[in-house]
């Protein structure tokens, strides 16, 4: 279960207006392009579901070491996201999942291509473009690894990309390696729940029919989604432009950054939208909070309260959630007073069905921030760009 709590916003919380939200929810429920994401059916099929366990079942089966991610942007972000918000901050379990394709640091593959040397290793390669830099550049370097090491390869690596004839998909075919198709009616940063993110989120142990449940049953927030999306809209326009996604549990800083994206990527575009950044807390009160108390009032926070994680106690017998969340009411009250406003989303306990609930709920706002702008929600001009510069500089010095 998930509230929205705008006692310390109010003042940016009125009313929608009827006609426009009528508008929205017609553009987001009647099949219009890019939209598929509102409805779970059509996000992942029963068969995509079995066929995502049926290689699970494999990797644990033959107790593998390692299972490499390789992808960027929407094609990992979201499994990140999942995976480390729902597993243990310390844990030894196997398989271990690496996110590599997100850095074109030589130094970070060539430590990884030592670290895997010895282990037994599986390899997802998610790129729906299938021509995105960072993420051909990695699965070059570790498929000619693969090859090198398993004569077996081809059963190791499973890659996920459009059905379209891009090259990443031309090299599966060829490879006979086991493909999973990305919807093309869904953006990256809106496909975690699909074959995209479910896939290594399944393999780290993860229950995603809990996951779906949560996200599917979650049409019911479509009223909050507005709420927080109109907050949002009405922040803008008196310039407050930059959002602190605000969590006070450190494991989900990747979901604080999986929004930064979903946020950023949606309505950053026509010289408009908010600049989320994430925010961890109780950690930053020590850096950024003097900005957010005193300094220019540009900035509000967007603050997840979980009610319920941990039963530990300090010594003196007060619990460390209660403790957490003291903190947390009295950072809103001091950001109040400081003109650094605060909405409040109240989460009962981080699961998988609460984490598919808030998934779908920060995919709606997003995508009516999109529509109140006036802006496509679901296109990334400006990403585009900087990947046309950087291939046609490429040409000169390959
Ligand atoms: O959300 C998006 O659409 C982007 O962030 C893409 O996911 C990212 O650029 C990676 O693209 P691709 O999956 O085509 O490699």
């Amino acid at each position: 279960m998930i509230r929205i709590n705008s006692r310390y916003i109010k003042e940016y919380d009125n009313p929608i207006d009827t006609n426009r939200k009528d508008e929205i929810k017609e553009k987001l429920f009647s099949n219009h392009p890019m939209t598929a994401w509102t409805n779970i059916d059509t996000t992942i099929s029963k068969e995509e579901i079995k066929k995502i366990k049926i290689i699970r079942d494999k990797i644990i089966k033959e107790k593998v070491d390692i299972l490499i991610v390789i992808g960027i942007g929407g094609s990992f972000l979201g499994a990140k996201a999942i995976i480390d918000s729902l597993n243990p901050y310390f844990s030894s379990k196997k398989p271990e999942i690496i996110f590599a394709g997100t850095t074109l640091s030589g130094k970070y593959l060539e430590n990884l291509l030592n670290y895997i040397e010895g282990k037994n290793v599986y390899v997802n390669v998610i790129s729906k473009s299938g021509n995105t830099l960072e993420t051909a550049i990695t699965f070059d370097l570790i498929e000619d690894y693969m090859k090198k090491t398993y004569t077996n390869y081809k059963e190791r690596i499973i890659v996920t990309t459009d059905k379209e004839n891009n090259s990443l998909r031309k090299k599966a075919v060829v490879e006979n390696y086991e493909t999973l198709n990305v919807p093309q009616n869904i953006g990256g940063r809106f496909s975690c729940l699909s074959v995209v993110g479910l896939l290594p989120v399944a393999i780290s142990g993860i229950d995603i029919d809990k996951l779906l449940d949560g996200a599917r049953n979650a049409t019911k927030y479509l009223d909050d989604a507005f709420i927080y999306a109109n907050i949002r809209y009405n922040l803008e326009k008196e310039n407050r432009v930059v959002e602190l996604i605000t969590i006070y549990e450190e494991n989900l800083e990747s979901f604080g950054s999986w929004i930064s994206q979903l946020f950023g990527e949606t309505q950053g575009k026509n010289g408009l939208g908010i600049l989320p950044v994430t925010n961890v807390y109780t950690k930053n009160l020590h850096s950024i909070g003097q900005y957010l108390q005193e300094g220019r009032k540009i900035c509000f926070e967007t603050v997840l309260k979980i009610l319920k994680s941990s039963s530990l106690q300090t010594k003196e017998k007060l619990s460390l959630q209660k403790l957490n969340n003291i903190v947390l009411e009295q950072v809103a009250t001091a950001h109040k007073e400081g003109q650094t406003p605060s909405l409040i989303i109240e989460v009962d306990e981080m699961n998988e069905y609460t984490l598919g609930e808030l998934i779908y709920f920060f995919f709606l706002t997003a995508a009516i921030g999109g529509y109140l702008l006036e802006i496509n929600p679901f296109n990334q001009p400006g990403v585009e760009r900087y990947k046309y510069l950087v291939n046609e500089e490429l040409k000169n010095v390959r």
